[in-house]
């Protein structure tokens, strides 16, 4: 029960990777908000989180939206009185594409939009919120595609590097209020993120012809992955729990790998 009588909110919490960091801090004792575009998603997590015990916020947002943002945190400081965690964890691959001369502008404005201007958005407006409680965890999902620079999804991987550069951005100015601001980057997981990018890659690319989306997968993590063995949600959310802990108090502006060994540094 590390994370008792603590308010998280979890963006993008209705699949894959948000889902088990909701699932984790929840079942670690803190309530759960959880903000993302398919509310339908949210709300079947946000069920999940109550069988647990916690109590539970789902709701419509779009995080690219500040007008969305604001609304989210207005709400969930009337419903739950505070916020103590946020996660940064909504996020898409699409469109994907190489080479980069391929990609449109259109394809980086979205990129960016999703994966990087969201996590301005939400720490601008939790920020105040911190700063007066002199106290608060900001915990951003990036990507080993940052550090990696992926030629498969360039827009991505730059727009994740953007996440890492603004974790120590926000860590460096929020330090003296006794906010900490870290990242965590995903090797390969099996969720609809890779689904669809792996469904994508066989398609288009002549590396994976005639290979399913699960095969394309499989090779990733065989290439790429020296521990050889496929990582699932609960490893990102056992490291979202630790950051979001007292144990973590004194780490700020970190990005962490939990890769299974992709990137060492
Ligand atoms: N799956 C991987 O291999 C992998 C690897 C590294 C990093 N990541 C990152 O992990 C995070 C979660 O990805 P996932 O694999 O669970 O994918 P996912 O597609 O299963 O989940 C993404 C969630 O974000 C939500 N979302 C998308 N756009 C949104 C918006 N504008 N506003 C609010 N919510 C929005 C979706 O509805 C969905 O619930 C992403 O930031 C992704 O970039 C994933």
């Amino acid at each position: 029960m590390r994370l008792a009588g603590k308010v998280a909110v979890v963006t993008g919490g209705g699949s894959g990777i948000g889902r088990g960091i909701a699932l984790a801090m929840a079942r670690e004792g803190a309530d759960v908000v959880i903000p993302d575009i398919q509310v339908q998603n949210a709300e079947r997590v946000g069920a999940e989180v109550r069988a647990l015990g916690r109590k539970v916020a789902a709701m419509k947002t779009d995080v690219t939206s500040a007008a969305d943002v604001k609304a989210m945190v207005d709400r969930t400081r009337e419903t739950f009185g505070k916020i103590d965690i946020l996660v940064n964890n909504a996020g898409i691959a699409a469109p994907p594409g190489m080479p980069f001369t391929n990609n449109t502008e259109e394809d980086w404005d979205r990129t960016f939009a999703v994966n990087t201007k969201s996590v301005f958005l939400t720490c601008k407006a939790i920020a105040p919120h911190f700063i007066e409680r002199k106290a608060g965890r900001i915990i951003n999902i990036a990507s080993i595609a940052g550090p990696l620079a992926a030629v498969t999804m360039p827009a991505y991987s730059v727009a994740k590097q953007g996440v890492i550069t603004f974790t120590r951005v926000v860590a460096k100015e929020l330090a003296q209020h006794r906010v900490t601001v870290n990242a965590i980057c995903p090797g390969v997981l099996w969720t609809d993120f890779w689904q669809k990018l792996a469904a994508h890659l066989a398609e288009t690319n002549p590396a994976f012809k005639g290979m399913t989306a699960r095969q394309v997968f499989e090779k990733r993590v065989a290439d790429i992955v020296p521990m050889k063995a496929e990582q699932h949600p609960e490893d990102i959310g056992a490291a979202a729990v630790f950051l979001a802990s007292d144990e973590a108090r004194y780490i700020t502006g970190q990005a962490l790998m939990v890769d299974g060994g992709c990137v060492m540094w």
